[in-house]
Formats: structure tokens, C-alpha cells, sequence
């Protein structure tokens, strides 16, 4: 996805530091070349060796290093990448930033480039929602600074709330999404996929045959336009794309949480194949055979995440995206659901076992909009991914 990009990593001194050297790996997976730069406050948390040694090139660590101005010089470092990327930004570094003062080589760079720049914040939580920082924040966005996280968690400092740093695999993916040209460039998605896991005990659980194919090759086309793509996905048999913040869950609360946590965003696919109920009380110890006859399962209903998101009062997406898996009366249920769960569209189609759709590779689908029905044609899942995705990218452009 990033082959023949240039990225210059400038990591700053916290302790989620030690992600960036996980960060650089996924980088170079990805065909990206990486530049280290490492500031005087990250050398206490990773060693310049490490990071050398995982980009295969020398960290940059001194403003007034005669060899590298001799080489090229910091002006030209700071040019010479596709894109600045900063993990962990600290406040300080951000702080320097927002006010432009040059007194390192991190922050020499950032004035200096007109390249443009991605953040990825980590610090305490007051510290990110002190006043200060949050004006910088506002300072560096109106500059044109893209940011990725923070997270909500619990930190080192033994605090909880906004200010882990985002994962690498997120970070890739905004990394992804900024270089991209594409038309969904600047747009994030968030794309549910694969099936839903309902415990009935420790060893057992309840699913169905979703294979997860159809909401990958999705994230995937989304992904290839140049959306940052949060691809939330139950315990599917085909692999998660790369370059898309992967979110993998198991039970339809689970996915609840983790599209809850995603948002917001411009748009909302709901392809996932939840399960409408869950075992109402799972039991935390093995279901045992016992002679007082067989175990009688409870049922509850699960929360419909696709409605709930379709349905929020404020920070609802754009554009909602349902899917129907009919097996009979397919556009008259598919157009039904559409106006009960109050989503924008409905992706409808036919998994009655003689199709052989579900866990094939072909689908046949009817698009469900406040205009009508439009029935397209058997084709291939990637084929059905790529005109959805466009329509999707002409649907947030209009
Ligand atoms: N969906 C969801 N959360 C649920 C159930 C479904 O987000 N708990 C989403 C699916 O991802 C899909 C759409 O809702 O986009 C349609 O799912 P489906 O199971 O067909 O809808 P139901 O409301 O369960 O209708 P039915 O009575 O046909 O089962």
C-alpha cells in the first residue's frame, strides 16, 4: 500500500515511544521507506540503536550535525519525505509547533517543511485536556495538521481517559488515507464485517455461516480510494485487509462498543452478520451433561447497532449503510428494513442456500435507497465492493 513513500518519523519522548519501533515495522511492511528522527526526551524511552536498527538507516538526532549537514541538511530532510509523521507527539512538541519556535531538530523540521504532517498524540490526560493544549490542538488543525488518536484507556501513569496513543495499525492506516489521492481521501469509515460469536460457556457459542468476505473486500475498495477505514470484525474465515485500523471482536456487544468508541465518522457500513440474540446468562463454567435432563438456553435480544448509529440525534455519519440477507421476498423485507432501521441504504441480497452467496465468492445485490431499487447484475464480491465504493465516495462528495 505505501510502496515507494518516504515517511520521516519524528518520535517524541513518552513511553508510548516504544510503539513507534512496532509503528516503523508495520511501515516497512508496507513497502514504506522510514526516516528516524528521534528527540532528546524519546532517546529516554528507546534507544537510537533500536530504531536504527529497525529502519536500516541512521536516526537523526542533532540540529547542528556537521555530517548530515554536510549530506543534505535538516531543510532538506524534512522535504525530501512524502510525509512528517509524529508518534508519540507530545504536548511539548505540539506546544512548539502551535507557537513555530525551532530549537531542536523535531520542531526545526516541522517549521521547515511544507510537507504535510500527521500527528499522533500521547500524553496524561490533563495534560490533553488542559486548556493549553487543547488551543494548541485547534492552532494545528487550523494549520492543516492531520491527527490520529488519542485513544481512551488506561495510561502508564495509572490514569484513565483520552490520551493513549493511537495503535500502529491505526496510525498505518491514517498514514495510508493521507497519502492516498483517492476520492475518499480525508474521509473515515467505518465498515462492521464477518459474524458475531454469542457464548453459550467458555467453550461454546452461537454463529452464523458469514464468511466476513463481502465487508473485506469492502474496507479494501474503501481503503484503495483512500478512506481511513475502522474495520470492525467478528471472527471471519478470510484475513482483514492491511492498511485499515483492525478491530477485532467477537460478540454483537462487543461490536456495539467498538463502533460506539469508532465514531464519528463521514460514513457507516454495517456489513457484519450480527446476531439478533445472545444467551441471556452464559455460563462462566463448561456446560456439563447432567441426568436431570437437557440445558435450556435463554435467549436476549442483542442491541441493533445499525439502527442505533442510523438513528442518532447528533454526530450520526453522513451516510448509513445496511445490508439485508433475505432468503425470500427479498426487495419487498430488504425495503421494509430499510425504512424501520432508518439507514440511508440497504445493500439486499439473496443468501438462500441455492445461490450458494453466502461464503461463495460471487454475490448478487439490489442497492435499497430512498429512490427505488436497482438490481445489479452476479458478480464477483470484489466486483459488488468496488461499485459500492464508488458510490459511496460520489455519495460523500455530493
Ligand atoms: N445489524 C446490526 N445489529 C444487529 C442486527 C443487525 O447492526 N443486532 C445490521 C446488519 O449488520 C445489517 C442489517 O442490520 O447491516 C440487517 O441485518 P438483519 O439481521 O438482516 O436485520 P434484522 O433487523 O435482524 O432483520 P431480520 O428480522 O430479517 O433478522
Amino acid at each position: 500500500m505505501l510502496a515507494g513513500k518516504h515517511i520521516l518519523l519524528i518520535i517524541g519522548g513518552g513511553i508510548a515511544a516504544y510503539k513507534s519501533l512496532e509503528l516503523i515495522r508495520r511501515l516497512q511492511d508496507q513497502g514504506a521507506r522510514v526516516t528516524p528522527v528521534l528527540t532528546k526526551a524519546g532517546a529516554e524511552f528507546v534507544t537510537p540503536l533500536s530504531v536504527s536498527a529497525l529502519a536500516g538507516t541512521p536516526v537523526h538526532q542533532e540540529l547542528f550535525d556537521l555530517t548530515s549537514e554536510a549530506e543534505m541538511g535538516h531543510i532538506q530532510l524534512s522535504r525530501s519525505a512524502d510525509l512528517l509523521v509524529v508518534a508519540p507527539a507530545t504536548a511539548d512538541l505540539m506546544a512548539k509547533m502551535a507557537q513555530g519556535l525551532a530549537n531542536d531538530l523535531a520542531s526545526t523540521l516541522l517549521l521547515a517543511t511544507d510537507t504535510p504532517v500527521l500527528l499522533a498524540p500521547a500524553m496524561n490526560v490533563r495534560m490533553w485536556e488542559h486548556p493549553a493544549t487543547q488551543r494548541n490542538i485547534a492552532q494545528l488543525k487550523a494549520d492543516g495538521a492531520g491527527f490520529v488518536g488519542p485513544n481512551d484507556g488506561s495510561m502508564a501513569c495509572g490514569e484513565f481517559g483520552p490520551g493513549r496513543m493511537a495503535e500502529p495499525d491505526e496510525i498505518v492506516a491514517a498514514i495510508t488515507a493521507k497519502l492516498s489521492d483517492g476520492p475518499l481521501r480525508g474521509k473515515r469509515i467505518v465498515v462492521t464485517s464477518g459474524p458475531t460469536h454469542e457464548p453459550i460457556d467458555p467453550v461454546r457459542y452461537i454463529a452464523n455461516r458469514s464468511s466476513g468476505a463481502q465487508g473485506t473486500a469492502l474496507a479494501r475498495a474503501l481503503r484503495d480510494r483512500g478512506a481511513e477505514v475502522v474495520f470492525i470484525t467478528g471472527p471471519a474465515e478470510v484475513p482483514p485487509p492491511e492498511g485499515v485500523q483492525v478491530v477485532p471482536v467477537q460478540s454483537a456487544r462487543d461490536m456495539a462498543a467498538a463502533v460506539e468508541a469508532a465514531l464519528p465518522a463521514d460514513a457507516g457500513v454495517f456489513a457484519a452478520a450480527v446476531a439478533d440474540w445472545r444467551v441471556a446468562s452464559a455460563s462462566d463454567r463448561k456446560l456439563k451433561k447432567s441426568k436431570d435432563g437437557l440445558p435450556v438456553l435463554e435467549f436476549a435480544e442483542n442491541p441493533d447497532i445499525l439502527k442505533g448509529v442510523a438513528q442518532m440525534t447528533s454526530g450520526r455519519p453522513a451516510l448509513v449503510v445496511g445490508f439485508a440477507a433475505e432468503t425470500n421476498d427479498v426487495v419487498d423485507n430488504a425495503t421494509a428494513k430499510r425504512k424501520r432501521k432508518g439507514c440511508d441504504w440497504i445493500v439486499a441480497n439473496d443468501v438462500s442456500p441455492a445461490t450458494g452467496i453466502m461464503g461463495g465468492s460471487e454475490n448478487a445485490v439490489t442497492l435499497i435507497s430512498e429512490d427505488g431499487a436497482e438490481s445489479w447484475p452476479r458478480i464477483g464480491k470484489d466486483e459488488v465492493a468496488a461499485r459500492l465504493a464508488d458510490r459511496i465516495a460520489a455519495a460523500l462528495a455530493g
